[in-house]
């Protein structure tokens, strides 16, 4: 039997937080955008395509995608020391693979596509909230992309799976094991692009989590996709 029977914020279970998604808040970029989740909030922004150097890091047969992932000094109650750390290192490598599952840069060859992400406020989630600012804003810059991306996070407290965990949910069990699953799925296949597992979980309890976690990315796709589409009304508007 499960001690968690009520969150702490009141959602149901299989509740996201409410969200906030915004794209084209830099002018200057080529892309841009913002996502939130409750108290997370993540900004992601596009260069490129820009021929790369060095040129032996060229690639003639396409484009490559570069990801750089950091939170903020003061995003956290207990200051975040500015630089890479190896933590932001593995996020920025594992949005980049996510990332990379849909982006197609076969028309760039020996270019680059950075993406900065950075993270002014967190609430547990990051990664997941960097992911679906960064899709936003590579869709936003124009980028082709096969499919788009939509990121959620799903834990496990005590014995209860819950979407969208904020800090306190996952500090709550930290010790008994509190599993936390990062995961993204493509928009239209549905193909995992990103599944991370920290903590233990069975086999079925994984299944169920990575279930509740696709049926709550159709909330982050919808958010996504409405943002986008604001945008180019407004383009529209402004021609
Ligand atoms: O952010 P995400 O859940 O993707 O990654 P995490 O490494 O599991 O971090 C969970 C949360 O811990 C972050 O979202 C922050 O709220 C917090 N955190 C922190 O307080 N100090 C750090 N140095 C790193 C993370």
């Amino acid at each position: 039997m499960s001690l968690y029977k009520e969150r702490f914020d009141g959602r149901a279970f299989d509740e996201v937080r409410p969200i906030r998604a915004e794209v084209g808040i830099i002018p200057s970029a080529d892309g841009s955008a913002v996502f939130e989740t409750g108290g997370t909030r993540a900004i992601a922004v596009v260069r490129g395509p820009r021929t790369l150097h060095p040129q032996h890091m060229q690639n003639p047969q396409k484009g490559i995608l570069r990801v750089s992932y950091g939170m903020m000094p003061f995003s956290v109650w207990d200051r975040i020391r500015p630089g890479p750390s190896r933590r932001s290192e593995e996020i920025s490598k594992v949005t980049e693979w996510a990332l990379s599952s849909v982006v197609d840069l076969s028309e760039f060859p020996n270019t680059v596509v950075d993406v900065f992400i950075q993270i002014p406020q967190a609430d547990a989630g990051t990664r997941v909230a960097g992911i679906n600012a960064a899709a936003m804003a590579l869709a936003d810059a124009g980028i082709p992309m096969r499919e788009m991306i939509s990121a959620i996070a799903v834990g496990k407290v005590d014995k209860t799976l819950i979407v969208d965990v904020n800090k306190m949910e996952e500090d709550f069990s930290e010790g008994e094991g509190s599993t936390d699953i990062p995961m993204a799925f493509t928009s239209r296949r549905k193909n995992i692009a990103l599944l991370q597992l920290d903590g233990k979980i069975s086999t079925d309890e994984l299944k169920k989590a990575i279930e509740m976690g696709k049926v709550a990315c159709e909330k982050v796709l919808e958010a996504q996709v409405e943002a986008l589409k604001k945008s180019k009304s407004k383009g529209i508007e402004n021609e």
